[in-house]
């Protein structure tokens, strides 16, 4: 369980299918996600999820819980190889849940945790560039801006975008705790 200032990150359970379903089938959540993330996205998927969620060990996704409820998911997926202590690094919140600084808080509370706990050295997350309320998240939660992939991405309407490149790493300062 890791305790923010406004949300707290815990390990999934198996009753959030209901919660899980109802916020992540919106295309406007789906919207900047990368393919994997389904839409829309059913009960089949929500079930599909949980199963690798609940075996998690040690635990690298969370359900992110504000006001007691299901309010979104944040997590870490380690890389190997030449990658080795580096992590990609990825959240998303039910709709009614944005604009009241909870990604940021959660972003924050995940990579304190991913450093001090799991030892990483570098944690990276990738934005499409109209998604400017993740990249605000990111710079919030002490990332920075480390270069722009021309054309890299393309959403679900088949559209080319930019991606930007964001990275925080253990050496770098902790941001200020102002939302
Ligand atoms: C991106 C997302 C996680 C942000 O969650 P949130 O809890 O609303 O974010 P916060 O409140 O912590 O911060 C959002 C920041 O973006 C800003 N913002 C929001 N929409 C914006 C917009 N259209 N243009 C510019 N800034 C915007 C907010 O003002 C805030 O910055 P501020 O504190 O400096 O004012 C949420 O919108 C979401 O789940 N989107 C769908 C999934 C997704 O895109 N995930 C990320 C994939 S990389």
């Amino acid at each position: 369980m890791l305790q923010g200032a406004i949300c707290r990150l815990r390990p999934y359970r198996a009753d959030d299918l209901d919660a899980l379903v109802d916020a992540a089938d919106d295309p406007a959540v789906t919207r900047w996600m990368t393919a994997g993330f389904p839409h829309p996205y059913t009960r089949t998927d929500g079930e599909r999820w949980l199963a690798i969620a609940l075996l998690d060990d040690p635990p690298n996704h969370f359900a992110i819980e504000a006001g007691g409820a299901f309010a979104g998911a944040i997590g870490i997926l380690p890389r190997s190889g030449e990658h080795h202590g580096s992590a990609i690094f990825g959240y998303w919140l039910g709709r009614r849940f944005w604009g009241r600084g909870i990604a940021t808080d959660a972003a924050r509370s995940m990579a304190r945790h991913a450093f001090q706990s799991r030892g990483l050295r570098r944690l990276e997350a990738s934005v499409f560039v109209p998604n400017t309320a993740s990249a605000r998240v990111l710079e919030k939660a002490g990332f920075t801006l480390e270069g722009r992939l021309r054309q890299s991405y393309v959403d679900r309407t088949g559209a080319a975008h930019d991606a930007l490149i964001y990275a925080r790493l253990t050496t770098d300062p902790e941001p200020h705790l102002s939302p």
